[in-house]
């Protein structure tokens, strides 16, 4: 990857509205329906769409309501949610730090034209080799996760970045046990509990290392924001403890975790509101102390990009097979477990509708087509017509789709289609190519034949 000496340049933002009055940026995105035909019809189905106004907007509102909650305050993008390069490059531009959990997201980010500097790593076990990656690129902070990984740091003999202290502060979000991960027992930074967080900071004074703050991130899709606020407080004490023992830090990490709208009566809580909640938090422990002229930074990624992205299927076999209570009708699409595994990793759920018309009549199972059950949406109110060809869109898909996208079955992953402000679409990732899927493949038993 070549290293850009700086950021390329983006087209200046020049509206907000993007063909929907200003208001609807604060609704999930939604496809029209001619769009919908215009883009399957292009680029084919399955097609991950996203709204580049829409994502604009989600970042510019939360950066103001951090804004005002706390002034000296940092917008870092997730970006294991999306890590397309042209979402890289449009967080980036709207001024957003970029989090990166493996050298292949630095690499990504890189790649978007992301200065090094503007970006984070992370991750609970960070190799050698890709701690050097990321310190000789120039990245702007490490956060650190266990205590091999401090050693490991100390080893590379090179002068290190900014180093953050993941904390486990021991709290139990409200969400799926598979995204929730700021309890005491997880395999995520140093305990606080036990000692380990306590520990891990004297061991970087006792070597010098440039410690710059604490970092936490509890849990994804936090529909009640309770445990952040907690998590707020609790390493907002700590940094006041070490204080204490006479180590200042410059900066505390929220993480992430605001939960979005997968369906239309879920109710994550406004951007203001949580920032006022989790900020709160922190000042009301902070008040009075040095520590209020901290750096106060946030990482989200879902609720920044889940809400600005569609999925277009075609519908295939329609079949209704008895059941032992009556029957079950099955709509097949052309896409699944592949495309979108988080039905499958956790129980996902999702706002299905047709294209060309509106109410539900029916109740349909959504399937896959992968050799698993690949039920991929249950219960879903669809029209009673509802036929092989049908286009459907699958809403608030923007984020852990595309980023964790497989070739389960030998199926190629999506296109993603950026829909600009001005109202034109451009291709942002292509489909990939039997050509691609194969390229890595070495057979030692038969020459590759040409497919
Ligand atoms: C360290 C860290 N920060 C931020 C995030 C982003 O979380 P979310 O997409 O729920 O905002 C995650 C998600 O797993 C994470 O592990």
């Amino acid at each position: 990857v070549k290293i850009p000496d700086e950021a390329v340049p983006l087209p200046p933002f020049t509206k907000l509205e993007y063909g929907v009055p200003f208001e609807d940026l604060n609704e999930r995105f939604v496809v029209s329906d001619d769009t919908a035909r215009s883009l399957a019809r292009t680029y084919g189905t399955p097609l991950y769409v996203l709204s580049e106004a829409h994502f604009r907007h989600r970042i510019r509102r939360y950066q103001a309501a951090f804004k005002a909650c706390w002034p000296k305050s940092t917008l870092t993008y997730a970006s294991k949610a999306n890590s397309t390069l042209a979402v890289l490059a449009i967080a980036y531009d709207e001024g957003c730090l970029i989090d990166v959990a493996s050298e292949g997201e630095l690499r990504a980010a890189l790649a978007a034209g992301v200065p090094a500097h503007f970006c984070h790593l992370h991750g609970n076990f960070k190799k050698a080799d890709e701690l050097r990656f990321a310190i000789d690129a120039g990245v702007d902070q490490i956060m650190v996760d266990s205590f091999e990984e401090l050693a490991c740091l100390r080893q590379l003999n090179r002068p290190l970045p900014s180093l953050m202290l993941r904390l486990a502060p021991g709290v139990r979000p409200q969400t799926n046990s598979k995204i929730s991960t700021g309890q005491d027992d997880t395999k995520f930074g140093f305990n606080i509990a036990d000692g380990s967080a306590a520990r891990a900071v004297e061991e970087c004074a006792a070597h010098g290392m440039p410690l710059r703050g604490f970092h936490a991130h509890v849990g994804s899709q936090l529909l009640d924001p309770d445990a952040q606020r907690q998590a707020g407080s609790l390493l907002a004490r700590f940094a006041i403890d070490m204080l204490h023992r006479g180590i200042e830090v410059q900066e505390i990490n929220v993480g992430g975790g605001l939960g979005v709208r997968y369906l239309a009566n879920d109710a994550p809580m406004e951007v203001e509101a949580y920032c006022q909640l989790v900020v709160g938090a922190v000042q009301d422990a902070l008040a009075g102390t040095p520590l209020m002229n901290s750096t106060l930074t946030q990482e989200p990624g879902r609720t920044l990009i889940a809400e600005c992205g569609v999925t277009l299927y075609t519908v295939g076999p329609v079949k209704t097979v008895p059941t032992d209570t009556g029957t079950r009708t099955y709509a097949t699409v052309d896409g699944g477990l592949s495309d979108n595994p988080r039905p499958a990793l956790y129980g996902g759920v999702y706002d299905v509708r047709k294209i060309g018309s509106a109410a539900g009549a029916k109740d349909f199972t959504i399937a896959g087509r992968h050799c698993e059950t690949d039920r991929l949406f249950s219960d879903v109110s669809l029209p009673s017509d509802l036929k092989s060809g049908d286009l459907l869109q699958v809403l608030c898909t923007g984020a852990y789709n595309s980023s964790m996208a497989s070739n389960y079955n030998r199926f190629l992953r999506p296109a993603t289609v950026l829909l600009r402000e001005d109202g034109t679409d451009v291709l942002v990732q292509s489909r990939e190519t039997y050509d691609q899927m194969f390229a890595r493949e070495i057979n030692p038993f038969k020459p590759h034949a040409s497919i």
